[in-house]
């Protein structure tokens, strides 16, 4: 164990920030060391669209199903998939532009989603918080409307960012053995894990400082998944130019 892992391991997302600004130099820091992250064949396949526009805000955490957060933050990120740049390297290289393949849509989105996780334990290891947004997936035509997102760009999730004034406890994860498999995958001890997990976070939810709930993991899971389905993502993905093939 080291610092690094320490700060990983104490991580928690915020929803609730002071007024107090995040300067211009630390925020391009931030975004900066998210760039550090590994890219699949080094597409660096992403864009991040910096919303300050108050009523682009309101807009969006109206679409998110009215997560006041986006609004409170003293950044809210936009953490797009970008195919868009690499159509122009073809078209530099005098190749064929690809598009719409499945491959692709999957390399942009890890990428997207590699350098957004290193931008938040980069803002955390400076003190700040924050929590990635998928919500704004409720309605992904509203964002990529009001932000002029062009095609072969996706949103993929919002990252709000700021000073915190609070922090929730530590939400304890599955235990190491539920999910490092050795030498091949163990499914005849997923029931009796996932039972004594279930009482772990029954316990969690019941005794945490806010939003206490009478849960545990595979209720709230299988809520979760039932209730985001989302199903016009397949024909918005497609109507950006992506997953046709
Ligand atoms: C891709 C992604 C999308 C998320 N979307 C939302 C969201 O729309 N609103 C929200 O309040 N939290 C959102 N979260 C935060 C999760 O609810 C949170 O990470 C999870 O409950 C674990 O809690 P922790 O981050 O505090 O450990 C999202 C997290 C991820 C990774």
């Amino acid at each position: 164990m080291n610092a690094v892992m320490q700060l990983m391991k104490d991580h928690s997302s915020v929803r609730n920030f002071s007024d107090r600004v995040i300067d211009k130099s630390l925020l391009d820091n931030i975004v900066q060391s998210g760039q550090a992250a590994s890219s699949s064949s080094f597409i660096q396949a992403y864009s991040v669209i910096r919303v300050s526009d108050q009523q682009n805000r309101e807009l969006i955490a109206n679409a998110a199903g009215g997560q006041s957060w986006i609004i409170s933050a003293a950044e809210f990120l936009l953490i797009c998939a970008d195919m868009s740049r690499i159509q122009t390297c073809c078209a530099k290289a005098g190749v064929e532009q690809l598009e719409g393949y499945a491959e692709h849509f999957i390399a942009a989105t890890v990428d997207a989603a590699l350098m957004a996780q290193n931008m938040m334990l980069a803002a955390e290891s400076a003190g700040l918080g924050g929590v990635f947004i998928g919500g704004i997936r409720n309605a992904p035509e509203v964002v990529t409307e009001c932000l002029q997102l062009p095609e072969q760009v996706y949103p993929v999730f919002g990252l709000c960012l700021g000073w915190p004034t609070d922090r929730q406890m530590v939400k304890p994860r599955l235990p190491v053995d539920v999910v490092l498999h050795q030498d091949s995958y163990q499914a005849d001890l997923v029931d009796k894990q996932v039972d004594e997990y279930d009482e772990q976070m029954q316990n969690y939810y019941s005794t945490r400082q806010s939003n206490v709930k009478t849960t545990n993991w595979s209720l709230q899971t299988a809520s979760a998944i039932q209730g985001k389905k989302r199903e016009h993502m397949l024909a918005f993905l497609q109507s950006q130019g992506f997953l046709k093939r």
